[in-house]
Order: C-alpha cells, then sequence, then structure tokens
C-alpha cells in the first residue's frame, strides 16, 4: 500500500513530462512484436499473425482507470494498427487504432499506445484493423477488472479463462483480401478455431489426423469465469458446452441479469462472460462446441470448432455426438428473443459504486435520429462494394481527426444521410456530424440475407428494440426503456431492425461499422464525429506527441522523439521493481 502510494506521487512528478499521463493511477505495460509465424490449424500450414510468437496474442490485464502502455513494434511487411474493440478511449480517439483517426504504423517501424481504461470493467478484445489481418490472427483478449473497493455482483470466481472463437480459412489473408478485390465472396470458411486450434477429432470422417486441439483444464466443484469472444470473420456462432449451464454474468462491459442458457449464439465482435460451475461428475471429458448458425447443417458439419473441458479427475475422453444446437429452423425468432433476453442488471455496480441502471437512459430525449440501412453488395465504379444507407465508405489518406486537427480540408464531408439515400450507390468519405451531449437514436436496418453485427467504438450504446420488417415510428412501442443492455457489439437479423441509443459524451471520432470482415472491408462503415465547440482538456485530450502523420500531412512526420520513449522504459522500470517489492 505504502510503495504504491509512493509510486502514485513519483508518477505525478513524471506525468508533468509527459502531456497524455493520468498521474494518479498505476501503469500496466506490454510490448508486443508482431510478426508472421507458420501455423497449421486446420492441418495445413499457413502464415498468421503473432504476438510475441503467440497465436493467439497475450491476453491484456487490467483494472478500472489503469494506464495501459503498449509498445508494438510492426514486423509485418505491411502497415499496421491495433484496435482495442470495445475499449472506450475516453476523450482520446488519438489511440484508437483505426484508419479514420490514425495514421498506420509502417513496417519495421515501433509506436506507442498509451489511454487509460477509465470508467470501464468487463471483457473486450484487439485485433489488426488493416489490410484483412485479422483473418490471418493477430487477435487477443483484453480484461478490465474491477477495482477492490467495487463489488463484483457474483462470488469471486476461481479462475479466469479467454477463449477465442472464430471462423477460419486456410487461404492467407493476402490472399481472402484478393478475392474480395477481385469481386468474388470468400465462399464457405474451412473451419472454426477456438484459441487458434482446430476441432478435436470427435469424427473420423470429419476431422482430419493430427490436429492440435484446445484443452480448457478444471478442477471440479468450482466456477470459472469465461470470457468468450467471437474474433472471426462473418460467421455467428453457437457456443456450448456438453452437460454444463452457462450462466451469464457480462457482456462488453456491463454487468447481466444472470441467466442460464444451455447455448448462446455469439455474432462476430461479440463479447461475453459466463460463470461455468464444474457440477459434473467427470465420467468422461467434456465438449466445448462452436459451430456455425443459419447454415445447412449438412454442408457446414466440418466448420464446427471443438475443444475440450477437461476436469482434473476425469475418468475418460469425451464420446458421443456433439450437443445439439438450437433446434429452432422453423422458429426464426428463437435467436432474436435469445438476445432479447439479455438484460442490464440494473442494481448491479459497474465500474463506479452507483448502481448500472442510476443512468436512466429510458428518460433523456432523443435530439437526432439517423436510420442505417445496409443492402447486399452492389456494384458501383465497376467495384464490388457494400454500403450504409447507400454510401460506401472510402478511408481518407489523412486521417479525420487528424485533418481536424491541422484543418486540413476538403479530406471528408460531414454530410452522412440521416435516413437511407434512394439514389444510385456512391462511393464516398460521408461521416455522421453527431452532436456533443446530444442523445441519438440509431435504427440499424439489415436488407441483406445475413446477420450482421455493427461495432460503434468510443461508447457503449443502450440495445433497445430488435423486431423483423422494416422499422417505423410505431416500433418505439416495442423499445426496453429500463433494462436495456448497455454494450458496443449489437446483431441485426436479415431482414430486421435494431435500435440503439447513445449518449454523445465522448468527444473525437469514431468508427461505426459492421464486424462482419468482409462487408467492412468492402466499405460498410462510417464514422460519427463528436465536437466540443470549447477546445479544452476536459473533453479531449491533447494530440499525442508521438502522433503518426500520413496522407497529406506525411512532410511532417520525423523521426520518433527519443524522449517519450525514454519516459516509458523508465516508469516501466519502476513498475516491475514495485511488483517485486
Ligand atoms: C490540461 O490543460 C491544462 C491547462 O491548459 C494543463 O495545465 C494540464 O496539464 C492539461 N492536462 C493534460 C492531461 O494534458
Ligand atoms: C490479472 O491481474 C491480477 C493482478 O493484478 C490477477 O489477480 C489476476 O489473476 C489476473 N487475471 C488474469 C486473467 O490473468
Ligand atoms: C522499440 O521496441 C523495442 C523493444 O521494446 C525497444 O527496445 C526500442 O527502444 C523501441 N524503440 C522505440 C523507438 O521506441
Ligand atoms: C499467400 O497465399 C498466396 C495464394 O495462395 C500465395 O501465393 C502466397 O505465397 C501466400 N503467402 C504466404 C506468405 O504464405
Ligand atoms: C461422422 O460424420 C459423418 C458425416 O456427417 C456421419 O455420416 C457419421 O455417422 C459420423 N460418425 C459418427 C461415429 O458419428
Ligand atoms: C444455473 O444452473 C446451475 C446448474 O448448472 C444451478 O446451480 C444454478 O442455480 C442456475 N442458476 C440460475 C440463476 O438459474
Ligand atoms: C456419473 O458417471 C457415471 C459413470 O461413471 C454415469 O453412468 C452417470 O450417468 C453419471 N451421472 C451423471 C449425473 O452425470
Ligand atoms: C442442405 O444441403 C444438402 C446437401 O448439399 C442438400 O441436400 C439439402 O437440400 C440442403 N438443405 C436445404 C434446406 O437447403
Ligand atoms: C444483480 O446484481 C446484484 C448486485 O448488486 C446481485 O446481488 C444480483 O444477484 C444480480 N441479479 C441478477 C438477477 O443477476
Ligand atoms: C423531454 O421532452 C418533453 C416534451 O417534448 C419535455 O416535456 C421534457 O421536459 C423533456 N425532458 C427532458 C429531460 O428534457
Ligand atoms: C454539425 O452539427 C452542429 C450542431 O451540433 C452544427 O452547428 C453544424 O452546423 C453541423 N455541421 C454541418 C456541416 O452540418
Ligand atoms: C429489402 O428491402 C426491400 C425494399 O424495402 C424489401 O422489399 C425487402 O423485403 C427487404 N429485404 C430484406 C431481407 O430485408
Amino acid at each position: 500500500m505504502a510503495l504504491s502510494k509512493f509510486l502514485g506521487l513519483f508518477l505525478i512528478h513524471i506525468a508533468l513530462l509527459s502531456s497524455s499521463c493520468f498521474a494518479a493511477d498505476p501503469f500496466v505495460f506490454y510490448d508486443f512484436e508482431v510478426s508472421y509465424i507458420t501455423a497449421s490449424p486446420l492441418g495445413v500450414p499457413q502464415q498468421v499473425i503473432a504476438i510475441n510468437n503467440k497465436f493467439p496474442g497475450p491476453t491484456i490485464n487490467s483494472t478500472t482507470n489503469n494506464n495501459v502502455v503498449i509498445n508494438v513494434r510492426n514486423k509485418l511487411d505491411e502497415s499496421l494498427l491495433l484496435h482495442w474493440s470495445g475499449i472506450q478511449q475516453r476523450r482520446s480517439s488519438w489511440q484508437d487504432g483505426l484508419p479514420g483517426t490514425n495514421c498506420p504504423i509502417p513496417p519495421k517501424w515501433n509506436w506507442t499506445y498509451q489511454f487509460q481504461v477509465k470508467d470501464q470493467i468487463g471483457s473486450f478484445f484487439y485485433f489488426p484493423s488493416l489490410h484483412f489481418q485479422r483473418a490471418a490472427g493477430g487477435f487477443g483478449g483484453f480484461i478490465i477488472n474491477n477495482r477492490d473497493i467495487i463489488p463484483i455482483p457474483f462470488g469471486s470466481p476461481d479462475g479466469d479463462i479467454t477463449i477465442l472463437i472464430g471462423d477460419w480459412y486456410t487461404r492467407n489473408h493476402t490472399a481472402l483480401r484478393k478475392a474480395l478485390d477481385a469481386g468474388k465472396d470468400l465462399g464457405m470458411p474451412d473451419g472454426v478455431l477456438i484459441n487458434g486450434k482446430g476441432p478435436y477429432q470427435y469424427n473420423d470422417t470429419l476431422v482430419p489426423d493430427g490436429i492440435d486441439y484446445e484443452t480448457i483444464d478444471v478442477h471440479p466443484g468450482k466456477t470459472y469465469r469465461l470470457r468468450v469472444h467471437n474474433v472471426g470473420i462473418s460467421t455467428s456462432l453457437n457456443f456450448r458446452i456438453q452437460s454444463h449451464n452457462l450462466l451469464l454474468a457480462e457482456t462488453e462491459g456491463s454487468y447481466t441479469v444472470q441467466q442460464n442458457y444451455t447455448s448462446l449464439d455469439i455474432h462476430v465482435g461479440q463479447s461475453y462472460s459466463f460463470l461455468l460451475t464444474t457440477d459434473q461428475n467427470a465420467s468422461s471429458d467434456y465438449y466445448i462446441v462452436a459451430s456455425a448458425r443459419f447454415v445447412n447443417e449438412s454442408q457446414w458439419k466440418r466448420v464446427t470448432g471443438v475443444a475440450i473441458l477437461r476436469y482434473s479427475n476425469s475418468k475418460g475422453k469425451a464420446a458421443g455426438p456433439l450437443p445439439d444446437p438450437p433446434q429452432d429452423e422453423y422458429d426464426k425468432t428463437f435467436s432474436m428473443n435469445q438476445a432479447r433476453s439479455i438484460r442490464w442488471n440494473v442494481s448491479a455496480s459497474g465500474a463506479r459504486p452507483n448502481p448500472q441502471g442510476s443512468f436512466r437512459y429510458g428518460s433523456i430525449n432523443v435530439t437526432e435520429i439517423f436510420v442505417l440501412k445496409n443492402k447486399p453488395p452492389v456494384t458501383i465504379d465497376g467495384k464490388r462494394r457494400t454500403t450504409l444507407s447507400g454510401i460506401s465508405f472510402v478511408n481518407p489518406a489523412t486521417p479525420i481527426r487528424l485533418a481536424d486537427q491541422f484543418k486540413v480540408k476538403g479530406v471528408y464531408k460531414l454530410d452522412f444521410p440521416s435516413r437511407p439515400l434512394t439514389g444510385p450507390p456512391k462511393m464516398e468519405t460521408s461521416v455522421i456530424n453527431g452532436t456533443f451531449r446530444g442523445f441519438m437514436e440509431v435504427i440499424l436496418q439489415n436488407n441483406d440475407t445475413k446477420v450482421q453485427t455493427y461495432h460503434l467504438s468510443g461508447y457503449a450504446f443502450f440495445v433497445v428494440g430488435m423486431d423483423y420488417g422494416e422499422w417505423s415510428e410505431n416500433s418505439r412501442g416495442t423499445y426496453n426503456k429500463w433494462d436495456g443492455i448497455a454494450r458496443s457489439t449489437t446483431q441485426v437479423y436479415p431482414g430486421a431492425w435494431t435500435a440503439i441509443l447513445i449518449s454523445l459524451d465522448n468527444v473525437g471520432v469514431w468508427n461505426l461499422r459492421t464486424e462482419n470482415l468482409d462487408s467492412w472491408y468492402l466499405g460498410q462503415e462510417t464514422y460519427i464525429r463528436v465536437v466540443n465547440p470549447e477546445v479544452t482538456n476536459k473533453t479531449e485530450l491533447p494530440m499525442p506527441d508521438n502522433v503518426l502523420y500520413c496522407g497529406a500531412l506525411s512532410k511532417r512526420q520525423k523521426y520518433a522523439k527519443k524522449s517519450r520513449f525514454y519516459v516509458n522504459g523508465y516508469l516501466r522500470k519502476m513498475a516491475v521493481k514495485t511488483n517485486n517489492g
């Protein structure tokens, strides 16, 4: 205690040297070396993206209000940005790691991210956001623990296990990108990976010999927190564990009303925490399954992720058929009803001592309304593209936030329409004009034939409604104005809509995108620009001194200033000392 207090005082001193430190709160440091390695998750050797030679990458473990410092070394042959999905980056879209806000880290360069995980708790993940790289890996979990003084709404778990699930192709990410550039569909994935590994051989016909599979080791009579993330490309997955219930406890930074599920649909980009009680008699190991949803089962059988849950007193191998997925071919509302059943625990504390529900979103008046409609891919100027409200987004050479800072004109248009365009689709850098401290209602209407998930960076939004058909003003009557979940990634079923509410209190330029990687790559995204007319670092932090320049501002790029790295290196040594003492 005394030591950390001492460190706190020490940090205040150091902070005077560096403009964007938050002195009073502790620091955590990570070094990420991002490089290619060869791996054979599905039995075929291929190039994957590793972090510190690990695939998937290491889990970032932080606590509310920590200052997180990540020195990223780009050893790829392409530029790189790491995006911290669901981390709100309060007051600093400078650290968001997306092409609309940050210049890419060139090959062979270092760049140090530094941000505070302010007022957040929960389960998130990071991934590389450029060049379709997520299809090759580079992802990992990101945990924000509660501060000791804030109670969590369940007993302290006996273990904390991150599980990354996702569809996977044996083609490398450059090959996948080329296919999309050539106007082709990616087709059916080759498998589903669980923590970077292929399926357990539950069936000799469907799974070849020699595949390395994931094993999760547990002890009987305990409770584990499983943090499950769909880091894949475009496949909605049903997650389940043979003979076990999944008690849902948290999603993307909000504690949920705790409910048991035998299986849960996890769409691309979504994160959930489950409490798993090891209450079975360990007569065998148990299957952990992630299988494709809403597809022809007989064709997609081999596209199934299977890992093993092994009790320390296990009496043998998992056997028999996999646990059944939901039997709902004739009931298309099953999955949506399950989504609607995920609600906010309004009495639990989140990152702050007051209950989550003390932010009464249902009694705030909406100030602006956007109806965003996606469509199946279209051809624009001879290219296959995806659209949102008739606009296919084009990333500017100069990131939007940087262009604003240096008053570069003509980089983007602040004219994203509040209703879908009716004319022919177009390619534009068109951005939503968000009003600082406004309360925005966004209706996401999915006119495609596949489930899409939408993610907003910088915020958690309230999911207040979803239904099949076209949204209309009357649909508001069905909104949940009390315990709709606050999260950053929501699914929108085909031929259906999802309504979200956003309190625009975070200044910056924030990405609103589909998480389905192919649709995103082809242009289904935009940004919401939120500006406080009064410039103050109380609502937005100054530009970091290590900012990278590109596009119209590339002439400003000098080689990295040494001082900042020196300060970080110095702090790192101090932190190590303190942890050991
Ligand atoms: C915010 O601005 C004030 C006054 O300009 C300055 O003293 C302070 O150091 C700044 N804080 C940060 C975190 O940059
Ligand atoms: C995260 O770090 C804390 C200590 O700071 C530790 O108690 C906890 O077990 C760690 N969690 C994981 C998942 O490593
Ligand atoms: C790049 O990262 C390496 C490894 O952490 C470090 O030794 C080096 O100082 C860093 N360079 C810069 C310019 O930050
Ligand atoms: C990526 O895939 C393409 C097409 O199969 C192949 O030509 C190329 O060598 C691969 N690159 C690497 C580094 O594996
Ligand atoms: C393995 O899968 C094949 C193809 O779906 C199926 O015909 C066969 O019955 C399965 N074998 C077992 C032992 O379940
Ligand atoms: C969830 O299921 C477990 C058994 O797996 C049971 O002990 C527990 O009471 C259930 N909890 C709720 C909230 O239904
Ligand atoms: C417990 O294990 C035995 C085999 O050892 C099995 O026959 C029995 O069905 C199991 N009971 C439960 C409740 O799982
Ligand atoms: C599913 O695929 C099988 C095998 O290709 C085919 O025979 C069947 O008609 C398909 N079912 C549906 C509902 O499309
Ligand atoms: C909601 O959170 C409270 C903690 O404030 C906890 O006691 C309660 O069990 C939770 N309720 C549900 C249904 O999860
Ligand atoms: C919301 O709007 C209604 C009528 O439009 C008004 O009476 C009410 O005071 C407003 N509430 C808030 C909190 O501004
Ligand atoms: C953007 O919105 C603000 C109000 O928040 C308004 O003053 C401004 O004129 C708008 N800009 C454009 C280009 O519409
Ligand atoms: C797409 O929109 C058209 C025109 O509004 C409508 O007729 C069609 O049913 C929609 N399809 C889906 C899948 O939503």
